[in-house]
């Protein structure tokens, strides 16, 4: 089975300060450079992103930004452009989060168009799917992931697949304190990767990076990552101390 390289990604979302995010920064920067096993993004406000920048040097420690607008400029009030990202060094990009889809009120249409954009600019673009409690206990789970998927991914060539990350982030499990289970989460991963197996190829299924995202702690990171199609994970509440990021980081390099 093909090796992929664990992806942690610590999205900030609304928190943080100017000063306490670029501390955090710093001791993430510090704790990384022991793991060479895996990759390391933080999502900070758009607002901060180039003090974030300016203490990450030559770290391995990857930028990225919480959202992206699709178009390349113009009349778009209180938007960020793919462009205006490049400037700042921006390499990673978040799509489709579901706090941008449940409470921003993003459509399937609207996410795709950024997915589009994000990847026209060159970024990873991390397309975040999840289900809601309603929806699970529907039984709908994976009708609404893969749909998800299915319209994120729509257009996106073979070669552009190289730079998608997708993020399976149960609605219910973030910020709630509630996870899935290992086995729950590893199910809708593999059905995930076989989806992309029949919408692509072989060679793009196996490389695919699939995160999990969902209260990820330090207690719970290290048996997700023994899951096969569990590639890493995307954290909120625990990314904004550096003493449990890297815990959950050192717990991906050591999988
Ligand atoms: P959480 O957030 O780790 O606080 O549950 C995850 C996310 O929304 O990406």
């Amino acid at each position: 089975m093909t090796k992929r390289r664990p992806i942690i990604g610590g999205n900030w979302k609304m928190q943080t300060d100017v000063e306490s995010g670029m501390l955090l920064a710093g001791d993430i920067t510090d704790s990384i450079e022991a793991c060479e096993n895996c990759d390391v993004v933080v999502y900070p406000p758009f607002i901060y992103l180039q003090a974030i920048d300016s203490v990450l040097g030559q770290s391995a420690l990857v930028l990225g930004a919480q959202d992206i607008w699709h178009e390349s400029n113009g009349a778009f009030t209180g938007e960020i452009s793919a462009e205006m990202l490049q400037d700042i060094g921006v390499q990673s990009v978040l799509v489709g989060h579901s706090e941008r889809r449940h409470i921003l009120g993003e459509t399937y249409e609207i996410i795709g168009k950024k997915v589009h954009a994000s990847l026209a600019g060159g970024f990873q673009t991390v397309l975040c799917v999840g289900e809601t409690l309603e929806q699970r206990e529907a039984g709908n789970t994976l009708r609404i992931v893969l749909a998800q998927l299915k319209s994120g991914l729509e257009g996106v060539s073979v070669e552009q697949m190289q730079m998608v990350v997708i993020a399976y982030e149960p609605v219910w499990a973030i910020g709630t304190g509630k996870t899935a289970s290992p086995e729950d989460a590893q199910s809708v991963h593999k059905e995930i990767r076989e989806c992309v197996r029949g919408l692509y190829d072989e060679i793009v299924a196996d490389t695919l990076r699939i995160q999990y995202g969902g209260s990820v702690k330090p207690d719970n990171a290290a048996e997700l990552f023994t899951c096969p199609d569990i590639d890493g994970a995307l954290v909120g509440g625990a990314s904004l101390s550096a003493d449990s990021f890297n815990a959950i980081v050192t717990a991906a390099c050591s999988s």
